[in-house]
């Protein structure tokens, strides 16, 4: 075969379509009870965007972003987006939102692009459903996102879903706590795996979260972040459990829960569907009250968070509670002779200003072979318009399922299969 599409995409056509619109609905609907607006950001920025709101030595900077010279200025590059956060806080700052509202709450629904080695459950181009609250640090606010997350699953009824949730601290007491972990790993260095070896000076934090069994080990007994949190902290990560308990939520508290991207501050959580393997984060999000200012904007703290849509539809699978695909029951008009088919186009040229489903076939074929296009399309009711029918004002409906017939003047035809298709 000739072109194929990239690496890590796909392609959505209609057979699947339903299943997307299905849980797009699910999301707006539940966006509205929570009172979240939606918003659409370009899917290119700056690239000085990310490198200063993702962080220069997360993997996502490092390795996964698609960049290209914006063809205007030189040594000027742009970049797709590889999530939404840091997009929708400068769409923030740029429209000047926090001079208007105290509090923002935006969701959106969109491609990501993230250049990592395409495997199930991980593409080049995804699809993120994220919300993002501008301009609290309660933590009832993080508590009720995670709510938020799991109120959407439980309408798909899925099960199995495991929240987990850490603090990361804040730049109070974090700086103190790499330290800490670095004086731990040290010793160790020429053992870690060599992506870690790299974040050992740069993000030691992440070596809590490696993958590789030989960092797995390496890490057991290292300093604890909930030992190492400032006052501040440690009370914001006490009141979001009391919540969490409150409002009955099942969580684990996992220590080593470092998520991904740095501008996450106190709470940070993940909702996860194991037998979905190494990709098995549906959800993640957490606070990140330093970003508004590190993009030059004024002291806003924020929290949100996003999910992957298709590792949403993955899970949706694997549960079997994916819909049934449902077809609007459409019509197809079989016209005999030169006459009928004019009248048969005008019909259903009318069906469709009805918002009725409607077809026909334009080439004046046999009866048999319209009405084998008919079966074909599903068609559930039939008009036969012969020559003959029409000479005498009067059309055929057929229903194809019961095979039954009625004829009918032709002025009421209209009238007719609208109330029959419409109920
Ligand atoms: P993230 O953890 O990088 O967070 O991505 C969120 C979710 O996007 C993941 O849990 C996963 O379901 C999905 N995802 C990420 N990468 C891929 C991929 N390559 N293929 C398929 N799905 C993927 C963020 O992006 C943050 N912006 C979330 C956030 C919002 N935090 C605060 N507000």
């Amino acid at each position: 075969m000739g072109i194929q599409k990239p690496r890590g995409t796909q392609d959505l056509l209609p057979n699947v379509i339903g299943n997307w619109r299905y849980v797009e609905d699910k999301i707006r609907r539940i966006c509205a009870a929570y009172g979240f607006d939606e918003i659409r950001t370009p899917m290119f920025e700056e690239t000085g965007l990310f490198l200063r709101g993702i962080g220069e030595t997360t993997d996502v900077v490092q390795k996964e972003m698609y960049s290209f010279p914006t063809g205007d200025k030189k040594e000027q590059t742009y970049t797709l987006r590889p999530e939404n956060t840091a997009s929708a806080v400068r769409a923030y700052l740029e429209n000047k939102v926090y001079g208007q509202e105290s509090l923002t709450k935006w969701f959106y629904i969109g491609p990501m692009f993230r250049h990592d080695k395409p495997q199930a459950g991980r593409y080049r181009q995804f699809h993120q459903f994220g919300v993002e609250v501008l301009g609290t640090q309660a933590p009832a606010t993080d508590a009720e996102v995670i709510l938020m997350v799991l109120q959407l699953f439980n309408d798909f009824g899925l099960q199995d879903l495991s929240v987990q949730v850490n603090s990361v601290g804040c730049p109070n007491c974090r700086p103190a706590y790499r330290e800490k972990l670095i004086a731990f790993f040290e010793p160790k260095k020429d053992q870690l795996c060599p992506d870690c070896q790299e974040r050992l000076y740069k993000n030691p934090l992440r070596i809590l979260d490696c993958k590789e069994e030989t960092c797995k080990a390496l890490s057991v007994g290292a300093p604890e972040i909930h030992e190492n949190l400032c006052q501040e902290c440690s009370d914001h990560f006490d009141q979001l459990q009391k919540f969490l308990t409150a409002a009955n939520v099942n969580y684990v508290v996992n220590p080593r829960l470092v998520r991904g991207l740095d501008y996450y501050t106190k709470t940070a959580f993940e909702v996860q569907y194991a037998p979905l393997g190494s990709q098995s984060a549906v959800a993640g999000g957490g606070r990140y009250d330093g970003l508004v200012e590190e993009l030059d904007g004024p002291h806003t703290p924020a929290v949100g968070f996003a999910m992957g849509i298709e590792r949403l539809l993955l899970t949706l699978e694997k549960q079997g509670l994916l819909p049934e695909t449902t077809v609007d029951p459409s019509v197809f008009v079989v016209a005999l002779g030169d006459a009928a088919q004019v009248e048969g186009f005008k019909l259903v040229n009318d069906l469709h200003k009805a918002y009725i489903k409607a077809a026909m076939d334009g080439d004046g074929k046999s009866m048999k072979s319209q009405l084998k296009h008919a079966n074909k399309i599903n068609a559930k009711y039939v008009i036969i318009l012969g020559d003959d029918e029409l000479a005498r004002g009067e059309a055929i409906i057929r229903d194809m399922e019961s095979s039954e017939q009625e004829t009918v003047a032709f002025t009421d035809v209209l009238a007719r299969v609208t109330s029959l298709v419409k109920g």
